[in-house]
C-alpha cells in the first residue's frame, strides 16, 4: 500500500464497453455537433479535416493514452496521482490543480450552453421553433440568449442532471447512463444522417468535407486543428485519467484510446454530414461561424417537412452528447474531495454542483440586457463568457497537454513510465509513443500559443 493512497471505496467500471462508451461519451460532446462543423467550415473544408485527423491520431492519441495509464496504474485521480509520482510539493502537482479547478470552468458555461439546447429542444417539439418562418428563427435566439431567467433556469436543470447521474456512482450512475445515452446519440445521429443523405446537398457536402486542396489551409487553421484535437478528446485536464483510474488490470489502454478517438471522431463527421447537407440544401453559408447551430440549422428546419420533428431530434441528440460530457467534468472534480479529502460521493458531487451553479450564473447573463445594459462586457468588448470559452478551450487545455506530454515524456522515469503503459503491445508501439510525447507534441502545443499571442 502506497502511503496516502486513498483506501475508499472509490467504484470501478463494470464492462470494458461501459468504461469505452464513458470515456467516448466524454470525448463526444458539443465539440463535436457544435464546433467541429462551423471550424471546418470557417476553414474551408477537406483540407482542414485531413490536418485534424493526423492531429487527432499523432497527438490526441498519444496524450489520452498517457492520461489513461497514469490513472490506471496509480487508481488515483489527478492531484493525488501527481503528489504519489512527483512529491507531494512538487510544482508538477498543479497540473492536477489546474485540471481541477477549468473542470469547475468549463462545466460552469458548459451547462448555461447545454441550457440553451434544451429550451430548443422544447421549443422545436412543441412546434413552436419553425412556426412563425425564417424571421422568427432569427428571433429565437436573442430571445434565448437574452433571457436572463430562462439561461439560469436551464443551466440549473442541466446541472441537477449531472449532479443525479454522477452522484449515483460510477457504476450504477457514470457507466449506467453513458451506456443508455451514447447508443441513443449514435441512432439518433445516424437516424438524421440518413434524412440529410436525401438531400440534393448531400453529394456537395461530401465533396467539401473529404477535397483535399490543402492550397486552402492557412496556419492558422492548422493550429485550430490542433487544438480542437485536444477539446474533443477531453484531453489535458486529467478527465481521462480520473475514468483511467477506475480501469482494473494491466492491458488495455491503447485499444480503448483508439476505440475512443474511433467514436469520436465518426460522430464529428457524420455531424458534418447532417449539417452541410442542410445548409447547402437549404442555402445557408456553411461558414456561418457558432450560430449555425442556433441560428441557421433552425432556419433549415422551418423550412423543411416534419421540421419540427428533425429539429427536435436533433437538440435531443445534442443534449445526450452534452450530458456525457458533463459528467466527465463533474466527475473530475468531485472525485478530488471523494479521494483526497474522504467526502461522500454524495456530499462531493452535490457541493461541486453546488458550486458549480454559482459559476454559472455570470455566463447565463452573457446575453442579458436587462441585467448588463447593452450587454455585459468585461473586457476589451468581450463578454464574460466568450473570456472564459477562450481561456478554457484555447489556452488551459492545451496547456494541460503539454503539462502531460512534459511529464510522461521528461520527468517521469523509464521504469515508471513502462509500467503505466500497457503490457504485450510491441516495444515499437512504446518508443514511437514516447517519441511523440518527448518530440512531437511538445512544440506543436508551444505553436498554438505563440500563434495565440500573435508571434506566429
Ligand atoms: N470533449 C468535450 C467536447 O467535445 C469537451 C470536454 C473537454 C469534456 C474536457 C470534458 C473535458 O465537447
Amino acid at each position: 500500500m502506497i502511503a496516502g493512497a486513498p483506501t475508499a471505496d472509490r467504484g470501478a467500471w463494470v464492462t470494458r464497453w461501459g468504461f469505452v462508451l464513458a470515456a467516448a461519451g466524454s470525448a463526444v460532446g458539443l465539440g463535436n455537433i457544435w464546433r467541429f462543423p462551423y471550424i471546418v467550415g470557417e476553414n474551408g473544408g477537406g483540407a482542414f479535416v485531413l490536418v485534424y485527423l493526423l492531429c487527432i491520431v499523432f497527438i490526441g492519441l498519444p496524450i489520452l493514452v498517457a492520461e489513461l495509464g497514469i490513472g490506471r496504474s496509480l487508481q488515483r485521480t489527478p492531484v493525488g496521482a501527481f503528489q504519489q509520482l512527483a512529491g507531494r510539493r512538487s510544482a508538477w502537482v498543479g497540473l492536477g490543480w489546474l485540471g481541477v479547478t477549468v473542470a469547475f470552468l468549463l462545466l460552469s458555461f458548459y451547462s448555461v450552453v447545454a441550457g440553451w439546447m434544451l429550451r430548443y429542444a422544447y421549443f422545436a417539439a412543441s412546434g413552436a421553433l419553425g412556426r412563425g418562418g425564417v424571421e422568427q428563427v432569427q428571433q429565437t435566439f436573442g430571445m434565448v440568449y437574452g433571457d436572463a431567467a430562462g439561461s439560469v433556469v436551464g443551466a440549473l436543470v442541466f446541472i441537477g442532471m449531472n449532479v443525479a447521474m454522477v452522484g449515483a456512482g460510477i457504476q450504477r450512475g457514470v457507466e449506467r447512463w453513458s451506456r443508455i445515452l451514447m447508443p441513443a446519440l449514435f441512432v439518433l445521429l445516424v437516424g438524421l444522417v440518413g434524412y440529410a443523405a436525401t438531400l440534393e446537398g448531400f453529394g456537395e457536402a461530401v465533396g467539401f468535407l473529404f477535397r483535399f486542396d490543402l492550397g486552402q489551409l492557412d496556419r492558422g487553421g492548422l493550429l485550430e486543428a490542433l487544438g480542437h484535437a485536444f477539446f474533443t478528446l477531453s484531453v489535458g485536464l486529467g478527465g481521462m485519467l480520473t475514468y483511467g483510474s477506475y480501469l482494473p488490470g494491466k492491458r488495455g489502454v491503447v485499444e480503448n484510446a483508439i476505440a475512443i478517438v474511433l467514436l469520436d471522431t465518426a460522430v464529428a463527421l457524420l455531424s458534418c454530414l447532417l449539417i452541410f447537407p442542410l445548409a447547402f440544401t437549404f442555402g445557408l453559408p456553411p461558414t456561418e461561424s457558432p450560430g449555425l447551430i442556433f441560428v441557421s440549422l433552425p432556419m433549415a428546419f422551418a423550412q423543411m417537412p416534419a421540421g419540427g420533428l428533425v429539429g427536435a431530434v436533433f437538440f435531443i441528440l445534442l443534449i445526450c452528447a452534452a450530458l456525457t460530457s458533463g459528467l466527465s467534468m463533474l466527475e473530475l472534480a468531485s472525485s478530488y474531495f471523494i479521494d483526497e479529502r474522504g467526502w461522500s460521493r454524495r456530499q462531493a458531487v452535490t457541493r461541486v454542483g453546488g458550486v458549480i451553479a454559482v459559476l454559472a450564473l455570470p455566463c447565463a447573463l452573457t446575453g442579458s440586457t436587462v441585467v448588463f445594459g447593452s450587454g455585459f462586457e468585461a473586457f476589451a468588448g468581450k463578454s464574460y463568457f466568450d473570456l472564459l470559452v477562450d481561456l478554457v478551450t484555447n489556452w488551459l487545455t492545451p496547456l494541460g497537454g503539454l503539462g502531460f506530454a512534459l511529464f510522461v515524456g521528461w520527468r517521469l522515469g523509464p521504469g515508471v513510465r513502462r509500467g503505466q503503459f500497457d503490457e504485450g503491445v510491441p516495444e515499437a508501439v512504446y518508443r514511437g509513443w514516447l517519441a511523440v510525447l518527448r518530440f512531437l507534441a511538445p512544440p506543436a502545443i508551444v505553436l498554438i500559443f505563440l500563434r495565440g499571442i500573435g508571434l506566429v
